[in-house]
């Protein structure tokens, strides 16, 4: 998925970014193709900003919006996100890619924000936790503002680990008043910000992160390497995953609508961590066992989003079957390790969370 088959990539030899000849300016113009872009006309068609637009989900989400016809603007650090993500687009008209921190104030004219820019995986996030605690609240404020100052909609990213985890179901309304996040965006919200907030479960898809500890692409690799995969306790407990694109056209139809209050995405269809394990093998067809280790403490027991508020509202529900996503990521996940091996690095999947040397299942 990473160059798809309409996409001719551009001969090194002829970076765009580098100086170039009249010839061989013209050659880049007959070659460099695109994906299809609709057109749309100025009435319809938005700036929009992605900050965090160079990572797993944001690059979707940027694929979608590019596609749809709008003006795309990436920002991102370039912490977790990649250049490589985003790419295809380098060049067109309506794309724009920013090499900028959140933390940083920013003065663009746009009509919404996606505002993703957050490490997302545990090994991320405690990278640097100060850090990431800077990008959450001084970046988000950046981003309010700048949202206040030009009149946008922000679409907040958050993450279904408010809700916590010990063996509930998350409902929709649980921490509605409960919370920092939902007390900041009511009082922007009063303060004339247009302010929507998706819950993000669990989602999976190419461009992943490939050794960030989650249990999708542990397994993925651990089968694609032959190793054998590692379950903590017997595997019965439940996990639920969405394919990353389900997640983008919620994360749209919520973006235009008009729910100000949280709204949980995320794919409601539980399976086991043995299920997870076994159909993984099976469809890499690998010689891997399955390797039974001792049962992590924190371990969740059960992990299902509640999506009935955003079927009712926003009629949105995932519809990428399971073993179809996990197709298309395995696929990328070879083609990544091919990548990496030419380039003499094997990247090892690693324990999932660490916290007091105990790992757990993500
Ligand atoms: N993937 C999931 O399962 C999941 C689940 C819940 C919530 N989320 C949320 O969705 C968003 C995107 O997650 P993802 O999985 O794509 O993660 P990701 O790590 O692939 O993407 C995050 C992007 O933000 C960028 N970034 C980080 N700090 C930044 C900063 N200070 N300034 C500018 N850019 C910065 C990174 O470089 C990266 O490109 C995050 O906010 C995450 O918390 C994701």
């Amino acid at each position: 998925e990473r160059f798809p088959s309409w996409f001719v990539k551009v001969p090194a030899a002829m970076d765009t970014s580098a100086s170039c000849t009249f010839t061989s300016c013209l050659l880049i113009g007959l070659t460099q193709k695109y994906p299809p872009v609709k057109f749309l006309s100025e009435k319809d068609r938005k700036r929009i900003l992605i900050t965090g637009g160079a990572g797993f989900v944001g690059s979707h989400l940027t694929d979608k919006l590019m596609m749809d016809g709008h003006e795309v603007t990436v920002v991102d650090n370039f912490f977790t996100g990649r250049k490589r993500n985003v790419e295809h687009w380098i060049g067109h008209e309506n794309f724009e890619l920013i090499n900028h921190d959140v933390v940083e104030p920013l003065y663009i004219e746009v009509d919404q924000i996606y505002h993703l820019a957050s490490p997302a995986s545990p090994p991320n996030y405690m990278y640097n936790p100060i850090k990431t605690l800077k990008t959450n609240t001084i970046g988000t404020l950046n981003m309010l503002g700048l949202a206040k100052r030009v009149g946008a909609r922000l679409l907040l990213a958050s993450t279904s680990e408010v809700y916590g985890g010990k063996g509930r179901a998350p409902h929709p309304v649980l921490c509605e008043d409960s919370n920092k996040v939902n007390v900041t965006v009511r009082s922007v919200f009063q303060e004339g910000v247009e302010v929507r907030v998706a819950r993000i479960f669990n989602t999976f898809g190419s461009r992943m992160h490939m050794n960030d500890g989650r249990v999708v692409s542990n397994f993925i690799l651990q089968a694609l390497q032959g190793e054998p995969l590692t379950v903590y306790g017997t595997g019965s407990q439940t996990r639920a995953f969405q394919y990353v694109s389900d997640l983008v056209n919620g994360l749209v139809a919520l973006m235009n609508s008009n729910i100000s209050s949280p709204v949980n995405l995320g794919n409601p269809e539980e399976h086991t961590i043995l299920e997870f394990a076994q159909m993984i093998k099976s469809l890499v067809v690998s010689r891997s066992h399955i390797q039974f280790l001792p049962e992590a403490q924190d371990d969740p027991q059960r992990r299902r989003p509640d999506i009935r508020k955003a079927k009712m509202l926003l009629g949105w529900e995932p519809v990428v079957p399971l073993e179809e996503g996990l197709n298309k990521t395995i696929q990328y996940f070879s083609k990544e390790l091919e990548h990496q091996a030419n380039n003499q690095y094997i990247p090892k999947p690693k324990a999932a969370r660490m916290k007091k040397s105990r790992p757990r299942h993500n």
